[in-house]
């Protein structure tokens, strides 16, 4: 039973990646692309307030995702799970369509997590009715027809998937394997146990992208350089976003460890222990290149 559901799990898995602020040096990333997103980036932008698909969004979507904002799930402050609904509802559109991937599938129906994720549901308390779905696929539909006919790239203040994208490819350039090896995360998280045997006997070969492995090399290069791998351990917090910055996704080993849903069938752990206090380590060690500007070329691109 667990099995027959990792793939389902492993296409689920934005639900749980966070936003970041960007730290102490905020706003200078050292990539020199704060202001606005890098050229040819897919994040397609918003369109002017004005479009008929906003227009649209308002009119037939927005109630529909009210159900996401509570403070535990997609509203409030933190970095796990994804917090989508913003405090200023103003920006919900904005926000919501800023996660091309996480979000709304870069507007396709058939895939868009926000749409599939609850569709059928329910997902946690939230369902939608037969005619919200109906609503929802029309206005994603509407989405890609009006941006493929050309809307303006983005432009101003960059969007919080957009800082997203960011933060984790900046972050991607700035782990190194030194460090990785120093602190001995990947055995530590290999061997953290469970009451059904340690991380590594499931997730060896990154099942439900979450890798644990003995192998530190191995490991490192998956979780560096991947995004989905990446939030697994470190996921960005843009909720405020003039201080988005990278930060350890502790939340998710409490919750899947805990059996939260949609976990409740996971084996159960702590995540008190050694693994986490390297992992933070870790971080510190990868926070102090980015603040002294010591961070490589990123593994993952930032759009
Ligand atoms: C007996 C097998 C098994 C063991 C042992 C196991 N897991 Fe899992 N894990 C799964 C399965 C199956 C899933 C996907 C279904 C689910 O979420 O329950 C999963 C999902 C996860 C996820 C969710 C990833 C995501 O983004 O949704 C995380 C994180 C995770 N496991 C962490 C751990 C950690 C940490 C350990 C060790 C302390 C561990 N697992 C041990 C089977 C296992």
């Amino acid at each position: 039973m667990l099995f027959a559901s990792i793939a389902a799990v492993s296409l689920a898995a934005g639900c749980v990646g966070a936003l970041e602020p960007m730290g102490p040096n905020q706003g200078d990333d050292d990539q020199g692309d704060d202001d606005q997103p890098a050229p040819g980036t897919p994040d397609a932008g918003t369109p002017p307030v004005g479009s008929a698909a906003r227009a649209m969004f308002e009119a037939d979507v927005a109630s529909a995702m009210a159900q996401c904002g509570s403070a535990g799930c997609h509203g409030g402050t933190g970095n796990s799970p994804l917090k989508f609904y913003p405090t200023d509802l103003t920006q919900l559109y904005t926000t919501v369509t800023s996660y091309d991937d996480r979000m709304v599938g870069y507007f396709d129906k058939t895939t868009a997590p926000m749409l599939k994720r609850v569709s059928p549901g329910p997902h946690y308390t939230a369902t939608y009715t037969a005619d919200q779905v109906t609503k929802i696929s029309a206005w994603l539909d509407l989405e890609k027809t009006e941006r493929a006919t050309g809307n303006p790239p983005p432009t101003g203040t960059p969007s919080p998937g957009q800082i997203s994208k960011q933060l984790i490819s900046e972050w991607s350039g700035c782990m190194t394997l030194a460090d990785w090896d120093a602190d001995g995360v990947a055995v530590a998280f290999a061997d953290m146990g469970t009451n059904q045997g340690p991380c590594v006997q499931c997730h060896n070969t990154g099942q439900a992208s979450f890798i644990a492995s003995r192998d530190s090399t191995l490991m490192f290069n998956t979780v560096s350089g991947n995004k989905y791998f990446m939030i697994a351990f470190f996921t960005p917090n843009v909720t405020d976003v003039a201080n988005a910055k990278m930060e350890v996704n502790k939340s998710l080993y409490e919750r899947v460890g805990t059996g939260v849903y949609p976990y409740n069938e996971h084996p159960r752990f702590n995540v008190n222990n050694q693994a986490f206090t390297k992992l933070q380590s870790f971080y510190t060690k990868t926070m102090a290149k980015k603040a002294a500007g010591t961070c490589g070329t990123p593994k993952i691109p930032a759009n």
